[in-house]
């Protein structure tokens, strides 16, 4: 047999293993505990149907939003006007990407966290002593025409159908940031306005099947640095979050994205609305396929709440800072459950 070669990517090793190497094996008392999460559709997060979101209803539907944003910090919405074939061909086109031959993508790769479009895998090889069980394509997105010259040329359609999909994604986003608005009694554009220039990234993230899931993760308890999240996920289940301190199943709902409050929202929102912990375990029979839009303020952007989202009742809950600062810090910190938010606490 040839000797193995090390392999930056974890679709790559996989091939050559039926076993999880010691480098993503995570120490014994750190493991995804898989017995104890509730798999019951009775626990699941809020499912909010935005059909009548720009209508005589809206106030209803905004009620919603603010009532999950509050209590569970995610929810899943439909009728959120992605067009159907939008969202099929930015899936069918990131599993193409993510079996083409190892040459090809390996073009691609960086572990330099500060890269605006890359290839990698886990979530920083740069500082963690163990690896997660996901490759993953990250991509700058807004302004779209700054970035999309650099994007992968292969698949030959990878940028038309990524394009789409992004300013599609962006355009719910901007929808549910003025709902969100709207829910904490602010003027519908307040957190728009609030995040400066804006940033959007988004990772297509490649969960091999894992030999040994009970070993590993595809990402670790975290919280997303981010604004708001829209996360799109093929049919295979993975996604978890936490609730009432037990871990509970996220299954994928046709048609549906799921949406999570980032840090940075909880900061704009003084702590009303919560970025909650959250985790993604992988499986042996099947790949899985995600792809998370991370809609964010620009760099520059000062993070601080409203004025009336500030009382006697409710101090001011973090020192104000720039996303800047606060997202070297998230990458550097590593993906863990302490919250980066706790660093920026005043006094
Ligand atoms: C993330 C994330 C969830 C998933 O990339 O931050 O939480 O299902 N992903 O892949
Ligand atoms: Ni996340």
């Amino acid at each position: 047999m040839a000797p193995t070669v090390a392999k930056p990517l974890l679709s790559d090793l996989v091939a050559q293993t039926r076993q999880v190497p010691l480098s993503h094996v995570r120490p014994v008392g750190d493991r995804p505990d898989l017995a104890s999460v509730d798999n019951e559709s009775g626990a699941g997060i809020p499912l909010i149907d935005l059909k009548n979101l720009n209508g005589p209803e809206r106030c209803k539907v905004v009620e919603a939003i603010g009532k999950a944003c509050e209590s569970d910090g995610f929810f899943m919405v439909t009728n959120h006007g992605i067009p159907e074939d939008v969202v099929r061909g930015m899936l069918l086109v990131a599993r193409e990407f993510f079996h083409m031959p190892e040459s090809e993508r390996m073009k691609c790769y960086s572990d330099d966290p500060k890269k605006a479009i890359r290839l990698s895998t886990s979530f920083n090889v740069r500082t963690e002593k163990v690896s997660n069980w996901r490759d993953f394509l990250r991509l700058h997105c807004y302004p779209l025409e700054s970035f999309i010259d650099q994007w992968p040329s292969n698949p030959p359609s990878f940028r038309q159908v990524v394009g789409t999909y992004s300013k599609e994604a962006r355009a719910l986003a901007l929808r549910l940031l003025e709902a969100i608005s709207e829910s904490l009694g602010l003027e519908r554009s307040h957190m728009v306005t609030a995040m400066g220039r804006h940033a959007q990234h988004m990772a297509v993230n490649y969960y091999p099947p894992c030999p040994q899931p009970e070993l590993t993760y595809g990402l670790p308890g975290h919280k997303d640095p981010n604004a708001i999240t829209l996360l799109l996920q093929d049919g295979v289940s993975g996604l978890q979050v936490q609730r009432n301190g037990r871990w509970v199943a996220v299954n994928p709902v046709p048609n549906a994205l799921v949406i999570n409050i980032g840090d940075q929202l909880q900061a704009l929102s003084n702590d009303r609305y919560k970025s909650v912990l959250h985790r993604v375990i992988v499986n042996s029979e099947s790949e899985r396929i995600s792809v998370p839009t991370f809609y964010c303020s620009s760099p520059d952007a000062v993070i601080a709440p409203a004025d009336e989202l500030v009382d006697k009742t409710h101090p001011l809950a973090y020192r104000p800072f720039t996303y800047q600062e606060y997202y070297d810090e998230f990458w550097n910190m590593g993906l863990q459950s302490a919250s980066c938010l706790d660093r920026f606490r005043p006094g």
